[in-house]
Parts: structure tokens; sequence; C-alpha cells
């Protein structure tokens, strides 16, 4: 691998033949002491820590990862490429690799597992998208992480570097002194230029910006790499998109009103209902930073998303007109995440402004340009970042808009109407869960295990709230997917049931036949019938 990767490629087919094989001993690679000095520079300049997991190896699995112990990210430039793995010797999980790679042809990315020798190897090492991983990954799998600008559980998880009066701060000085030199820590290559290496010294976090400060990117590792995962999901959404059934009718039409040459019908409504959203996930992700800036500029923190909640109303009808499940098109945890933003701001036109749906725009164009040569002239990009050209690369909009003539042409002779959806309906609670569990005659609550990791400020961590408590929330998520792509009420069923591995609950004794008996029973009078959401793959 000392030779980068394959023209045109991800450097995985590298990685699993070093692997197999090290060059200087002939034998396979034994432990990642043994791996990290073979890997090509680009790998190890370019990484990030996890002091707080919400994977396997953190508190609610392993617990293997802690603040003098992170998880170590390495990626490659541009995203297509990244590893993970623990830093801790003495705990379960060490010599294990975890890598996600980007495939270009099929747009999609691909996990794999290397239990290593020295771990005690593994029939399966290497097998492509585990069932266990897909659980989380979800079954069309995505990297993990939250938007700009930041990043809880990461180190530099404001902005990439550390308000003064955070704790992080104290404890990564702390790893830094400790550990930094030693382990698996000592192969990395540590970048001059900051008291905080590899993020952005503390001394130069401007509360007032909002923009990651351009000359600095060198400290930004957590900003590069949610940017180049972004421009790599949305070829991964544009292909859900095009495998739509009803694509090809509407494409033109809503190419058109996501560029503002027409006005989507979407009603005050339906935008509310996403601000409202975007407000309470913002709450969450604020809550599990454990920080809360004050005084002015204490916004500052805020997903950006708040600020542009009308163009995800607009991503959101994209994805109801083509019945599709938006439910993991973002790369946050959480299942119906409202987070997208890269970091870049490029996106204003004029007075409009195009964020997050611009990166719809781009690839529905890029694709419609290559079908169909009347569209090429609109179609032009250019790279933010000259001095890095692994990712960064934008749409020229002004091009962009030269089409809007050539859309409503196109749209006309194409003579679909976009649909217009009756506004969300917020029902009122009617009947609350000890009112259903007694009409159901059950004395104890079945859910009580579950809430406590599912509903209070635990589903944080767990990533994955669902209201037991509240019949009506409960009603719609039973209808929404699993990140295995089951109907959400079938997934408890299958997780209540399981043995091992992704059991519910994860510890502590198994449920009792009568308690998932009446558990099932409660689900089922909570969820009235209605359709459930296709996959979108
Ligand atoms: C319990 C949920 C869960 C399971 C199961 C899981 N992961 Fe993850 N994984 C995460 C989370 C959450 C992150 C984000 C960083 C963190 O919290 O550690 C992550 C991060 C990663 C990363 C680093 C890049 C990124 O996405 O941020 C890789 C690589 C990875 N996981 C691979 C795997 C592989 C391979 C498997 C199966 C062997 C797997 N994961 C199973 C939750 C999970
Ligand atoms: C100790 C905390 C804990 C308890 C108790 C618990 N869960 Fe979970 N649950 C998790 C975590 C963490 C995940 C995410 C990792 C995974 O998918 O395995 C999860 C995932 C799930 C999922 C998958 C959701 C999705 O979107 O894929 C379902 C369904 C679920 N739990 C149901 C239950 C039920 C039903 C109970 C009670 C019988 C329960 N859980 C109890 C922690 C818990």
């Amino acid at each position: 691998m000392g030779a980068g990767k394959l023209p045109g490629g991800n450097g995985y087919a590298e990685l699993v033949s070093l692997l197999q094989t090290n060059p200087k001993t002939g034998k396979p690679v034994q432990d990642l002491s043994e791996l990290m000095p073979l890997l090509p520079q680009e790998l190890l300049s370019n990484f990030t820590f996890v002091y707080q997991s919400r994977s396997p190896h953190g508190e609610l699995g392993e617990n293997s990862v802690d603040p003098l112990h992170p998880r170590i990210l390495l990626f490659s430039k541009d995203g297509r490429l990244t590893m993970a793995f623990t830093g801790n010797p003495g705990k379960p999980g060490f010599n294990t690799l975890e890598v996600v790679h980007f495939e270009e042809p099929k747009a999609r990315f691909e996990l794999s597992q290397f239990v290593l020798p020295a771990a005690g190897g593994a029939a399966d090492n290497g097998l492509i998208n585990p069932p266990q991983c897909l659980r989380c990954h979800g079954v069309d799998p995505k990297p993990i992480t939250d938007s700009y600008p930041l990043w809880p559980g990461f180190y530099g998880s404001v902005r990439d570097t550390f308000p003064k009066e955070s704790e992080e701060l104290l404890w990564y000085r702390k790893f830094l002194k400790e550990q930094s030199k030693q382990g698996l820590y000592r192969f990395l290559n540590w970048p001059n230029g900051t008291s905080v290496p590899p993020y952005l010294d503390p001394k130069r976090y401007n509360r007032n910006t909002v923009e990651a400060p351009l000359g600095e990117m060198k400290f930004l590792p957590n900003t590069r790499l949610g940017m180049a995962w972004t421009e790599l999901n949305r070829k991964r959404i544009q292909r859900k998109l095009k495998g739509a059934s009803e694509y090809s009718h509407f494409r033109y039409a809503l190419l058109s009103g996501l560029l503002n040459c027409t006005k989507l019908p979407i009603s005050t409504a339906a935008d509310e209902a996403v601000y409202r959203d975007i407000y309470y996930e913002n709450e969450d992700r604020l809550q599990r930073l454990g920080y809360r800036p004050k005084g002015p500029g204490k916004d500052a923190l805020s997903m950006m998303e708040l600020g542009m909640y009308h163009n995800l109303s607009e991503i959101e009808y994209v994805a109801r007109v083509l019945q599709l499940d938006s439910s993991d098109w973002s790369l946050a945890y959480e299942s119906q995440s409202s987070s997208f933003f890269d970091g870049i701001l490029s996106s204003a036109y004029g007075t409009t402004d195009y964020y997050l749906k611009e990166d719809f725009v781009q690839e529905m164009l890029r694709d419609l340009a290559k079908e169909d040569p009347a569209f090429k002239p609109y179609f032009r990009t250019y790279t933010a970042y000259p001095n890095n050209q692994s990712f960064g690369e934008r749409l020229d909009i002004g091009s962009a808009l030269g089409a809007c003539k050539l859309l409503k042409q196109r749209q006309d002779e194409n003579s679909l109407a976009l649909p217009v959806f009756a506004s969300p309906v917020i029902k009122e609670e009617t009947q609350s869960a000890p009112e259903l569990l007694e009409h159901l005659r059950v004395s104890q609550s079945p859910f009580e295990r579950c809430a406590h990791c599912h509903e209070t400020s635990t589903a944080l961590l767990a990533g994955r709230k669902i209201p037991f408590s509240s019949p009506n929330k409960l009603s719609s998520v039973l209808h929404s997917l699993s990140k295995s792509g089951r109907p959400m009420i079938e997934e408890i069923q299958i997780r209540i049931s399981l043995h091992g591995i992704g059991q519910m609950p994860p510890r502590g004794e198994r449920l009792t036949q009568t308690q998932i008996k009446q558990l099932t029973d409660y689900l089922q009078a909570a969820s009235d019938p209605r359709p459930t959401l296709r996959a979108s793959q």
C-alpha cells in the first residue's frame, strides 16, 4: 500500500492485500502496530478521535473508549477510505480494524471488519456489509457523523477546536501529554502549528465566524471528513432518487422547483413541521455535547439547518413525491435526522440561498446532462478549494439557472403535475399509555425497561428514540423503517425474540413470553393501519 492506491480506486483493495501479506515479512499482518507503519502517509496524516463512542466500543457496549483512550479514525483525503479502531490495549476489541469505503460505480458505502491474528482472527474477516454492522450503519450503509459545526463525542467537537470553558480541552491536553506518544497513537503524523494537534488552536477559535476558516483547513479534520463524505453521500442519495419509479416523470418539475425556477407546492404547515423537528433535534445535540454557549453569540453552535428549514422541507417534499423513505439520507446516527450541513458556504446566489438542496440539484443536473445533451451547457462545476482537489466540487448555479426554460419545456411535454399534499395533521393524543394498557388489561407496563434507553436522555446515547409511552407518537414511529430497513413494528418483534447480538434489551434478563405478548398487544393497539414507506435503495 506504500505505493498509494490504484488509479481511480479508493485504496480498499490495497489495504486488503496489505493485511494478507506484509511485504516486509511475507506473512499476514499480525496486529495494528505492525500495520500502522505500513500505511500511506495520507492515512496517517488525516485523523480524528472519538472519546465518547456510540458504537459497540463505547459505553453501551465494550466500554473500550474513554477520553484518554479515544477511538482512532484514519481517512483518505477524499473520504473514500476510512478506518477505525480502538487504542486501549487492555480492553476488548483491541486489534480489530473496522473499515468503510466508497464504491464509486455502485454509489454505495461498504463496511467490513478485520479481527487481526493478535486478537484471534475471524473467519468472516473482510466480509462486505455483515448484518451486525448494518443494524446501526443501515441497510444501505453509510458512515456516521454529525454535521458541521458540532460533533459531540469527537475531540474538537466544536468547530474542530475547544471553547475555553469546555472540559473537553482539559481532557485533550491530558491525552496529548500522557498517551499521544505511546501505543498506536505514536504512529500518527501529528501536525505542527497548533497546541492541540490535529485540531485548531483554541486561541484561534472565533465564535463569531460561521464558516470554516479556509486557511486553517489543515487543522480541521472533522470538517474535512464531513465535507468529503457529504460529497459521496449526495451520490448515494441520487442513486436512490433515480431508482424511484416516478423519478422520470417528476424530475423536471422537481429540479425546476429546487432551482427556484418555479415554486414547489409546499404548505406553510409543512414548513413549520420541518422547523419543529430540527428545533428538537438541535436541542438533543446540544445536550449530547454537554456544553451550552451563553451570552451573545449563544446560537452560534446551533445546527445550521435551523436557518435553512425551507430548503429542508423542499428536500422532504422531493422524497414524498417520489415515495421514498428519507430517514437514512443524513449521515447522522439518528433516524429521520435533518442534519446535512457540511460547512461549505458557497451556495448563495444573489439573494437566494441553495444551502443543502444544492447537493440535490447538482447530482440531478449532472445525470440529466449525461442523458440529454440539451442540458449539457447548464451543468458546470468549480472547485471550492483550489489547493485541495480531493473534495469541494460545487455547482455553478448561474449556469444551472440557464436550464429553467428547458426544464419547463420538458415538463410540458411530460404532462404530470406535481402533487399537492394536504398539510401534515398533528393529532391530539387520543389515548394515553395507561388508558391503553388498562384497555388491554395489562397491569404492569411492558415497555418500562425499553423506555429507560429509548425515551430518557439515554436515548441520545442509544441514538434511537422510540416513544413507547406516547401511543400517538409511537404509532408513526412504528410505521417508519428501522435501521435494518424493516418496519419498526417488525424490528421490535425480531429484537425482543433474539438471543445474543442485537437482542433487546441488550443486557440483563430477557423478556418473558408473557411480557413479549403484552408488549406486542400494546404495539398493535398503538399502531393504526396505514401504508409503510418503501426503503429507498
Ligand atoms: C451499536 C451501533 C453500531 C454498530 C453495531 C456498528 N457501528 Fe460503526 N459506528 C457507530 C457509530 C455511532 C459511529 C460514529 C463514531 C462513534 O460514535 O464511535 C461508528 C463509526 C464507525 C466507523 C468510523 C467512520 C464513521 O462512520 O464515523 C467505522 C469504519 C465503522 N463504524 C465500522 C463499523 C463496522 C465495520 C461495523 C460492524 C463490524 C460497525 N461499525 C458496527 C455505530 C455502530
Ligand atoms: C441498555 C439500553 C437499552 C435497552 C434497555 C433497550 N434498548 Fe433497544 N437499543 C439500544 C441501543 C444502544 C440500540 C442501537 C443499537 C442496535 O440497533 O442494536 C437499540 C436499538 C433498538 C432497536 C432498533 C431500532 C432501529 O432503528 O433499528 C429496537 C427496535 C429496539 N432497540 C427495541 C427495544 C425494545 C423493544 C426494548 C425493551 C424490550 C429495548 N430496545 C431496550 C439500547 C437499549
